[in-house]
This record gives C-alpha cells, structure tokens and sequence, in this order.
C-alpha cells in the first residue's frame, strides 16, 4: 500500500461489523438489535446546483457509517437515548420528548437529534412515541473532507429510527427521508444545504451514479460500468478541511438567489423562479444589468447544469464515439474551471491537485468535488495509470504545499441499508 493512501478494501464490512458487535456487548452488556449503515458521497459532477433546482450526479462510496442500536436500558427514562461514538470514545444521553441542541462538548449528538426532530417536524415519525434506545457509532468516512460524513450519519440515524418505531425499510419512503434529512441539516445544526448528500445516503446504487433532478426528486441509476472499462474513481483529500458552517457556502446560495430573482423579473417569469429555470443565453441578456458577483455565480450554476446532462448523456451512450470518453473528461476539467473562476469556492490547493491529476496520463477527469472551501478532488483515471497517480500526485504536492493529501478509490455502494 502506497503512502498517503487508505485503503477501505483493507477491513472489511464484516470485520467492522463484528468489531461493532463485540464492542456494544463490552459497552453495553448485550448485543444490538440490528445496526443501521448509510454510505458517504462523491458527487461526479453537478455541483451547487442542488438548492438552485438543478442536477446532480453522485455516487455512494463504500466509506459508511455503522450505528448498532438496541432499546432502552431498563428503568431509563422513557425516550431516553444514550449514544456512544467509537470513535470519539465520548458518551452523551439526550431524551426523544425533548430535543435540544446539544451543548458545546456534546456537538457530534446535533446530527441524531436534528434528524429525530426533523422526522416529527416532517409528520413521518413522532420522536416521542419511541421508548428510547442505546447506540453505539462507528464511522470511516473521512471527517471534513466533503464526503458527506454528516449526511451518511443522518441517514443512518433516520433507517435506525423507523426500525425501532417497527418499520420494515421496505414502507421507509427514502426521498422523504431525504428531505427529512436535509431539513435536520438546515433547520437544526444551521447549515443552509442542498438535497444532494442526504438523497444519494438514503438511495445510491451499486456500480452507478444517480442522475438527481433537484426540483422534482426524479431520479434514475446510470450504471458507471468503471471495471469493464478498466476505470477507477478516486478521491484524493487535499487535508484542507471543509466545513459548511464556516465557509461561505450559505453565501453562495443567498448570491444564487439574488440573481434569480433578478432574471425572474426581468423576463416575467414567476417570482419563485431558480437558477434552473435560465439558461445560458437568457442569462447572458442581463451581462450589463446585473452586478458582476452574481452573474458569475450564475453563469458556474448554469452551465454546470448543461454539463452535467451532457455528461449523463455521454455514459449512457456507452461512450459511443471514440472521442466521448474524452469529451466527458473535459466536462469535468470545465466544471472545475468554473467553480475556481466564476463560484470561487475552490482553495490554492485543490487547484493545484486537480493540475497535478491533469499533467499525469492515464487521467480521464479531475474536479474538486463537494461544497468546496477545500476538502476532496474526483478523479477518473485508468487502471494501469492508478500507481503512478498516486505516486506522483502525493509527492509532488506534498513538494508544494508541506500536506499529506491521502487518497481513496472508491466503488459505487448501495444507499442505506438496516443489516439485522
Ligand atoms: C454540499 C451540500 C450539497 C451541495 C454540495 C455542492 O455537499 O451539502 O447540498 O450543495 O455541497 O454541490
């Protein structure tokens, strides 16, 4: 195994499975009732397009996080909730009937508490009709690193809940636990994202992207066919860590929404218009009215939208002409152009990762991928170039920036499961 690289083949699902098993019981007294498992992300292409209605097109990683779960302890309170987090080895208890933020020390329970307030905010579940339950947590997708991290831990809690309300996950309606989701997101922790992380957790598919229209929640599965065409996916972590609440990522969104508003009045469209309803030519009509920051933005939402469907187009076709598979290559060079030139949500160091991916043979595509502000770069890249990536990528920008990047190849998984 290479330097820098972290290799999620190497333990195995079912090793952590009994690890996580063994340690409830040590924990706990008992083994859990079921645990509940939900995928982190790497969006392919189609980024910030999600709260603008637009497309997106993610794949579910085989990076999980593990929540074991079993009822309450006997004589708790009822809706008494005590969680331990493995990996932070810290303990914290919370009550269903009241739903709290947590304090400072107890921030990593947000996520589980947002989501059980969410459901009963949503009519899909009343938090307080539950007797409680005992969790231990376990995750390996990489923190801050703009996997969805926070999105799989979501998902996992919300198919945890419905389990222990007596739901078989066949009657869970996963779009709606999607939704539930993403509001726990926006109305509980404060973080104003998109559907996008939460609706590929709860729906991924093995072997595909899923192409997601954003406004109707249509969606279908493309298969990726990666190992019949020898390709790899691989993340590579830039170790410049990304966190929604402290970027300017609500920023963004709120300069989205300046300029539809500005597009929908001028051209008399409805006042609840998105970015998604213009397209390029519309926008380009406004170039001298409207101020030169959310035109930008605009222009990146766009014509990521028109990328995106271009390059959905050009995977379905099983890459038909011999030029399509660099056509789709170049979509993803593009999409990142634009997030660096006209969103500004790249950093120096994702720039450089993606420049040091596109000098290399062997590399289909390169963007960075997620809300951005730092985090993970995506890459598509011949089997046979996959040693020579890693080795030359991690080295050279280590040579240039002094970090540690850590790279990860990554297998489109199923959406979350509820493993008995
Ligand atoms: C974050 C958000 C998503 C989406 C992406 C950018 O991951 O959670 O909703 O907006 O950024 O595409």
């Amino acid at each position: 195994m290479g330097q820098g690289e972290e290799k999620p083949e190497e333990i195995t699902q079912e090793t952590r499975l009994a690890a996580l098993r063994q340690a409830f019981k040590e924990r706990f007294g008992l083994l859990p009732q079921f645990i509940s498992r939900a995928p982190g992300r790497v969006n392919l292409i189609g980024e910030h397009t999600d709260y603008n209605g637009g497309f997106v097109f993610p794949v579910a990683i085989n990076r999980t996080v593990l929540m074991a779960v079993a009822g309450p302890e006997e004589g708790a309170p009822v809706g008494q909730v005590r969680i331990i987090s493995k990996d932070y080895d810290k303990e914290a208890v919370f009550n269903l009937n009241q739903l709290d933020k947590a304090p400072e020390a107890e921030r990593w329970t947000n996520y589980v508490r947002g989501v059980a307030w969410a459901l009963g905010q949503r009519g899909l579940l009343a938090p307080g009709s539950l007797p409680g339950a005992r969790i231990l947590l376990e995750s390996n997708v990489p923190q801050g690193a703009g996997l969805s991290s926070s999105a799989a831990l979501e998902i996992a809690t919300a198919l945890a809940l419905f389990r222990l309300a007596g739901f078989p996950a066949s009657a869970v309606n996963r779009p709606q636990v999607a939704l539930a989701c993403q509001l726990a997101e926006n109305g509980f922790v404060g973080a104003n994202t998109g559907i996008m992380d939460q609706f590929i957790s709860a729906l991924g598919r093995t072997d595909s992207a899923l192409l997601i229209d954003t406004r109707s929640l249509d969606y279908r599965a493309v298969p990726l066919g990666f190992a019949d065409r020898s390709l790899k996916l691989i993340a590579v972590n830039s170790a410049v860590p990304h966190r929604h609440d402290a970027s300017g990522y609500n920023q963004r969104r709120a300069e989205c929404e300046e300029a539809a508003k500005f597009l929908a009045n001028f051209y008399g469209k409805p006042a609840d218009s998105q970015l998604r309803d213009f397209n390029l030519e519309e926008l380009l009509g406004v170039e001298d009215k409207l101020a030169p920051v959310p035109f930008k933005r605009a222009r990146h939402v766009i014509t990521e939208d028109a990328r995106t469907l271009k390059a959905v187009e050009l995977l379905e076709g099983g890459f038909a002409n011999p030029a399509d598979l660099a056509t789709f290559g170049r979509l993803l060079g593009q999409s990142h152009e634009s997030m660096r030139d006209d969103f500004e949500i790249t950093v120096p160091q994702v720039d450089l990762l993606v420049e040091l991916a596109w000098n290399l043979p062997g590399v289909i595509g390169a963007r960075m991928t997620g809300g951005g502000f730092g985090g993970c770069t995506v890459n598509v890249v011949e089997t046979a170039s996959v040693e020579d990536f890693r080795e030359k990528v991690l080295l050279e920008y280590r040579q240039q920036t002094g970090l540690d990047a850590k790279m990860y190849i990554f297998d489109a998984v199923e959406g979350g499961t509820i493993l008995e």
